[in-house]
Parts: C-alpha cells; structure tokens; sequence
C-alpha cells in the first residue's frame, strides 16, 4: 500500500497504480516532453555508461518502467553491433508484447531485450555476482536504498558498475511537480470545481436522457451552481494562460478544465449510467494525476538523502560513488547520476 502523508491524503504509488500507468504505452513518465524516449544528454549518459561494457555483457535495469533505459542499452548494442544481455525489473506489471502493440517502432529493441514485473529491486532473485551493469532512472529513491543497495551489491560482478539518474528536489521536473500539486488544490479545494461538476452531473443524471433534458428546469439554486461553475472554470483557465504557469506545465489545468466542461455539454445525450462512468474517469485521472506527482515529490532525493545513499552504498561496498548534476539542453537540471563500482 501507498505511504499516507500527514493530512492522511496518499503520496505513493502503489504497483498496480503503476502497472495502469504503463498500460498507456507510454516509455517515459513524461508524457509529450520527449518523443519516444529520453535524448539529448540524458541519453548521452546512458551511452557513456554502456560503452566500456564488452559484446555479451549483462545489464539490469531496477526500476524500469516500460524499459526506458533497458531500451536504450539496446539501441546503443545494435548501433555498435555489440550485443549485450539486457534485463528490465519493476515491481509493476510490465508487458512487453502490449507495449510493442502501441509502440511497434520499438519492436526491434523490445525483442533484445527482456522486461519483467512482479520484480522489487530490493529482491532480484538473481544469481549472485552475474551482472556487469546495474541501471536505474528515476527508480531506485522509489524504493528502500538500503536494502537496494545491498541487493546491487550482491548481484553485481567484481569490477561491474552502477549508473543511476535519480530525481533531486530542486529539478526542473520538481518544480513542474510542484506546480502541478498546486493546480490540482486550486481545482479541488480553492475552486472546488469537481465538487461543482459532480453536483451538477447528479442534476443531469435525474435527468431521463434524450431532447427533453433541454427542458431542464432551471431553478434558481441550478442557475447559480452552472454560474458558479462555469465562473470557476473561467479563473482555472485563465491561471493556466500565466506564463509562469505555461513555462512549468499548466497540463492539468489544460486536461480537467475542458473535460469537465465538455462532458457536462454532452450530458444530456448520455444515459445516467454513462454519465456516471465519464465523470468517475475524470475523478480517477484528476486522482491518478495528483498521486503520481506526490510520489514524485516524496521520493525525490535531497542533498541529505544524497548523502545517505552514499553511506549506504559503501556500507553494501560499492565504492567511489560519484554524484553529478544532469543538466538537460545545457540548462535545466533534471536531477542527479550516481556512478559507483564494485571492487
Ligand atoms: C518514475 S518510474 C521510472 C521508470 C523508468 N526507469 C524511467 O526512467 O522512465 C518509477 C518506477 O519505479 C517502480 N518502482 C517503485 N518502487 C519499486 C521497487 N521497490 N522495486 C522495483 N520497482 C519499483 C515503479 O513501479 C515505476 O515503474
């Protein structure tokens, strides 16, 4: 089960909330910031990692997600015609074959290499001292580091290596997650807009559907909840049009404010049990959204944390952990890589 905050409001995922994350087919975690996969010079560290490895050596990727970095390392094999043995784990369900059904342009890498759920990195089940490279991206914070530590340490080969990119709190992606938990209280609690459409989504569903919903009776208590919501909807939108709101991600705002809009513009054509399914998939995805950007939050690593994971790789005896800023097109930060070797 996900952790609980103080308020008692959820801040982590649970696996099966991340198995329905990448049922969606996505490779990434941001969704419409990358095409296809991670470039630039993240994907410029990845292959700066992969290239010491010789042809056959093996690599496994914690916390892989839909295989992201497991991907790359199969791109980087095929280009140089040096082939290596590359395994992706996540404590979710992953699914290769649906992913190659979304993503066909990725069967060629998705066939090199080997993508398994039901795996925590704190317990591979894989043989001691077998793999040459330990990967993970965004990941291994997610889980408990002391015990990945030592899981990393058992599995690795003398002279295998780790390469880690972990999500610091003062990152670009931070900051986006920031703004994205306060758009999500603005709509909740500032301008209860969900609380309006629910209430005006059961005035409909009173409704019978067909042409005479337009003959809705418009009390005076309807007419003030359509203004109030619709008011609502105005300032939504207009704190999603601030630059300073663009710059960071105004995507929820831009997702819920028109859903909710549209939905109760089709209402009247929809029966009360389709109704209730539309709004409650708008619920779940405003509810999805906010939870996956607190587990975010709380899994990003400060400089104590940093700190502490170096304690614990050494205690596991990993040593000459190097910690480097992983600037993005040269000026955003997008977090930290961690390289380590075991001796
Ligand atoms: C932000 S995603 C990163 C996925 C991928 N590495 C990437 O770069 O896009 C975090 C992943 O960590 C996985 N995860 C969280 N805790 C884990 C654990 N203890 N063991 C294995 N995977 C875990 C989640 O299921 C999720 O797929």
């Amino acid at each position: 089960m996900g952790q609980q905050s103080a308020g008692g409001t959820r801040t982590r995922l649970d696996a099966e909330e991340w198995s329905r994350f990448w049922e969606r087919g996505t490779v990434t975690t941001f969704e419409g910031h990358f095409r296809g996969n991670y470039d630039a010079e993240i994907r410029d560290f990845w292959r700066a990692a992969f290239a010491p490895l010789p042809a056959g050596a093996a690599v496994v990727d914690l916390a892989t997600g839909n295989g992201a970095v497991a991907l790359l390392a199969a791109e980087f094999a095929r280009a140089e015609s040096r082939p290596l043995q590359v395994v992706g784990l996540d404590s979710a369900a992953i699914d290769a074959q649906r992913l190659e059904a979304a993503r066909p342009e990725l069967a060629a890498d998705l066939a090199a290499v080997t993508l398994q759920g039901g795996v925590r990195l704190e317990a591979t089940g894989l043989e001691p001292a077998s793999v040459d490279l330990v990967t993970s991206q965004y990941g291994f914070e997610y889980g408990d580091t002391a015990a990945g530590s030592r899981e990393i340490a058992r599995i690795l080969r003398p002279g295998g290596r780790v390469a880690m990119v972990i999500h610091h709190d003062g990152s670009a992606i931070l900051s986006q997650a920031r703004e994205g938990l306060a758009q999500v209280r603005m709509c909740l609690e500032e301008e209860r807009f969900l609380y309006l459409g629910r209430r005006m989504i059961k005035l409909f569903r009173g409704l019978k559907p067909g042409p005479q919903r337009g003959g809705v009776q418009w009390t005076p208590g309807a007419i003030r909840l359509r203004e109030e919501l619709m008011a609502a909807a105005a300032r939504l939108q207009q704190h999603a049009r601030r630059p300073e709101v663009r710059r960071a991600d105004a995507g929820f705002l831009e997702f819920i404010v028109p859903a909710v809009l549209k939905l109760l513009e089709q209402s009247r054509a929809l029966s009360p049990a389709a109704l209730e399914q539309a709004w409650g998939e708008i619920e779940g995805e405003a509810e999805a959204y906010r939870l996956r950007m607190a587990d975010l939050v709380s899994a990003a690593c400060s400089e104590r944390d940093m700190a502490r994971i170096g304690t614990e790789f050494a205690a596991a005896g990993l040593e000459d952990a190097a910690w480097v800023p992983l600037l993005y097109r040269g000026e955003l930060l997008l977090g930290w890589t961690l390289a380590a070797r075991k001796p």
